[in-house]
């Protein structure tokens, strides 16, 4: 007789986060490059961002993160069975974050790898941990979005460096049977990308030696690969392609939106965020905002915004939660979680 099918779901167990000490708001930024707080705060939703200090590194503000998520599930790093680390601005090109961070974390033997979604990092992040875990691959995996974005910034353009901020936050995710724990865990994902978009959104990426005829190596006059954007087209794709993901995530799920308790966006504009919500008919109630207090941590914002209203008991066990990212590329998505947490 064959034996009863075990349905395996992926539950988040626990939360964390940290944000730099130093905080820069848009005043200290009047006397950086010309702007000011009202242009900033009325096209963007932010007051203010923190910055990574001088000798800390974004497997330091990852591991901060890593150690509050695994303190909040009960465990020790030696319970993982996998990181990953979702971050476009590594401490260096090898070896990858995650594997310095596992060090730093005090731990080794088991994977440890990166992801490179830019600001989809965390939710590209979570569709994969959820289906090697639904697989039987893993049963513990620790999930961190990490930057230090003001490290890849031109701090002479006011188009872009008012927009960005440093942080991490982490997710502890565990394989449970789904006839233990009824619905909750992760429900399901839908991640896209198309690189046609690719000269909208970019920090070119220099190396010693790169042939100076090679357009791609382009660097700013630090020598630093510096974030570029056009803003407006990158703001027009963002609301329409988020407007179609939630949509598609929902009917992946076979569900609806009315059945929506929190929008977990990610933390660009506030203006992007409420076209999104506003197509999911959800309120001011309903939807994460810390892009006022965080600007935009890329890989980190969605983990970040999490963290800040789990700790403030505003998630609910039983909620449904819906995650999404846009980011250059450019690649975007959307996870549905039902929150099992108390
Ligand atoms: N302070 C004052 N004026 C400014 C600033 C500033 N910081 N930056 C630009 N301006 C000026 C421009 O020079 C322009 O002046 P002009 O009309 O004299 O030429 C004017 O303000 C309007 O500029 P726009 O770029 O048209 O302003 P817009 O309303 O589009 O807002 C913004 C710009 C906020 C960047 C918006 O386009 C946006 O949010 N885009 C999406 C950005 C985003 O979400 N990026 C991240 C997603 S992907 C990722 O996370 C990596």
């Amino acid at each position: 007789m064959a034996g009863r099918l075990n349905i395996i779901r992926t539950h988040i167990t626990g939360v964390g986060g940290y944000l730099p000490e130093r905080v820069m708001t848009n005043k200290d930024l009047e006397s950086i490059v010309d702007t000011d707080d009202a242009w900033i705060f009325e096209r963007t939703g932010i007051r203010e961002r923190h910055i990574i200090a001088d000798g800390q590194h974004t497997s330091d503000l990852a591991a901060a993160a890593a150690r509050q998520a695994l303190e909040d599930a009960g465990l020790s790093v030696d319970d993982l069975d996998a990181l990953i680390v979702a971050t476009t601005t590594p401490d260096m090109i090898f070896p990858s974050t995650a594997t310095i961070v596992q060090s730093k974390l005090g731990a080794s033997g088991f994977p440890a790898w990166d992801i490179q979604a830019v600001c989809s990092g965390f939710v590209y992040g979570l569709a994969q941990a959820d289906a090697m875990i639904r697989a039987g691959m893993f049963h513990r995996v620790l999930l961190i979005g990490a930057e230090s974005m003001s490290r890849i910034m031109d701090w002479t353009d006011r188009s872009t460096c008012v927009l960005f901020g440093d942080g991490a936050g982490a997710v502890i995710l565990e394989a449970r049977d789904a006839s233990e724990d009824g619905h909750g865990g992760v429900i399901g994902s839908v991640l896209k990308a198309d690189g046609s978009y690719r000269p909208l959104l970019m920090a070119r990426h220099p190396h010693p030696g790169a042939s100076p005829d090679m357009p791609d190596m382009a660097v700013d006059a630090a020598g630093v690969a510096a974030v570029e954007m056009q803003g407006n087209e990158v703001f027009r794709n963002a609301v329409n392609k988020l407007g179609e993901v939630v949509g598609d995530v929902l009917a992946h799920c076979s569900m609806q939106p009315a059945e929506v308790d929190w929008l977990i966006p990610h933390q660009a504009n506030i203006r992007i965020i409420l076209a999104t919500a506003k197509k999911l008919k959800l309120d001011a109630g309903h939807i994460a905002i810390t892009v006022e207090k965080h600007a935009n941590t890329s890989a980190a914002s969605v983990p970040l915004a999490l963290n800040s209203y789990y700790r403030e008991g505003r998630i609910r066990k039983g909620q449904v939660l819906l995650l999404e990212a846009f980011g250059a590329g450019f690649v975007w998505g959307a996870n549905l979680v039902r929150w099992s947490k108390d």
